[in-house]
């Protein structure tokens, strides 16, 4: 989607910075041509030798280079992008933005340009929630400047709380939710309302002691945010992980299976669900009020209680079922077997089955090779990256929809059929 794109990229001052390289990086693995600005601040913290090198074009630093004058003015170079992205924003910049000032060769090209703005700010906790900067948030908002972030999380400076830059990830999702929203029919779910569950669940043992599993939530992450960036209103229902909440969609945190259902059924109706979370199949069946104490003699056996199964729950027939219901089936062994058993038992429409060995990498890794099983047969997909597995399935779910049902009933599945 972003293929073709020109992204005139700002790096001011602060430590974030060094993710903008991973931003350049992404950008241009995506074919966005990425010119840079580096201003001083920020050339503190990344030197113009990296930016050149990953960005592959000169970087411009100078508002007063007779050189970069010459070969194009800063004017054409805040015109000649089709996006302008200040990553990292610091706090001064966003008051230089919102104040008008141009006093530099960034906000020079940002007061000058007529191209779309998104900032990325990052700063310190204390900076970022400053009334100060609060307002100066709002007057950029009200000019129309689109704003990424910032994320909550442990910070440089030693501080927790928000103004940790969105990861390269966020951003790429907002700059392609910006050119989404310009361009109608890349978002063919837009009429739609999608549901995903992703990562662990912990059942609680006591109050500081729980049964979890491996599960990292990257996989259900990814695809909330290639669902929504179709279009689709999507809701995240996520157990404990550490990922960021993905931009443009409503994240629910709950901790055990019983509230991912509380939380998906009052969820419901929605069009899609895809239940990509790994729940806990049982709970200790009577969680202790207080810690359990090593008072001497034999350990504590752990009576467990069966969980609800949420993908069983959405698949059942009924008014309410989703239109289309997809389950995930992580195996170590026999995975299609499995994968079969569980689309008949569970009723659900498809299963994405994928080898969860301990050799292969997946838990907690960046990469998955799956297969998509349905009643029409088992389609193998080569070892993807999760964000590309996510955008395959998300673009499978829009073709299924908005298909009509005769062609639907036509479609065969690519690749090997078993
Ligand atoms: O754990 P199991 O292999 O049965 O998981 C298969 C599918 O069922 C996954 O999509 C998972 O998200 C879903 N599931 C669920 N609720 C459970 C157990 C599994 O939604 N209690």
């Amino acid at each position: 989607m972003l293929a073709g794109k020109r992204v005139l990229l700002i790096i001011s001052g602060g430590i974030a910075a060094y993710k903008s390289l991973e931003l350049i990086r992404r950008l241009k693995e995506r074919g966005v041509r990425v010119r840079c600005i580096l201003t001083p601040g920020g050339a503190e913290f990344v030197t113009p030798l990296s930016v050149a090198a990953l960005s592959g074009e000169k970087v411009y630093r100078d508002l007063f280079s007779l050189t970069d004058e010459a070969e194009m003015g800063h004017i054409q170079l805040s015109r000649d992008a089709d996006l302008l992205v200040v990553a990292p924003a610091s706090a001064d910049i966003l008051a230089r933005m919102a104040g008008g000032l141009a006093n530099d060769l960034a906000t020079t090209a940002l007061l000058a340009t007529n191209r779309p703005v998104l900032v990325a700010p990052a700063m310190n906790v204390r900076m970022w929630t400053h009334p100060a900067t609060q307002r100066n948030l709002k007057q950029l908002k009200a000019d129309g400047i689109l704003v990424v972030g910032p994320d909550e999380g442990d910070m440089a400076c030693g501080e927790y709380g928000p103004g940790r830059m969105a990861e390269p990830a966020a951003i790429i999702a907002a700059i392609e939710r910006h050119f989404a929203a310009g361009a109608g029919a890349d978002r063919p779910l837009r009429k739609l309302r999608a549901l995903v569950t992703s990562g662990p669940t912990h059942e609680a043992i006591d109050p500081v002691r729980y049964i979890a599993n491996r599960s990292s939530g990257k996989q259900g992450h990814a695809l909330a945010a290639a669902l929504a960036s179709l279009g689709a209103e999507t809701v995240l229902i996520s157990g404990p992980t550490a990922l960021a909440d993905p931009e443009g969609v409503k994240t629910v945190h709950i901790e055990s299976a019983e509230e991912m259902l509380a939380a998906a059924e009052a969820e419901l109706p929605v069009d899609i669900a895809v239940c990509a979370a790994a729940v806990s199949d049982w709970r200790p069946a009577k969680p202790a009020g207080q810690k359990i104490k090593k008072a001497g003699g034999a350990a504590p056996s752990l009576a467990l209680a069966e969980n609800p199964d949420i993908l069983a729950r959405l698949s059942r027939p009924g008014k309410r079922r989703p239109k289309l219901v997809v389950g995930f089936a992580a195996e170590t062994e026999n995975l299609l077997a499995h994968a079969r058993a569980k689309l008949a038992s569970k009723q659900c429409d498809w299963i994405v089955a994928n080898d969860v060995g301990p050799k292969t990498g997946t838990f907690g890794g960046d990469h998955n090779k799956v297969s998509l099983v349905s009643a029409a047969g088992v389609e193998d997909w080569p070892a993807l990256t999760k964000a590309e597995v996510a955008a395959r399935l998300a673009q499978r779910i829009a073709a299924q929809l908005t298909e009509t049902p005769k062609a639907a009933t036509k479609q065969k599945p690519k690749g090997k059929a078993r």
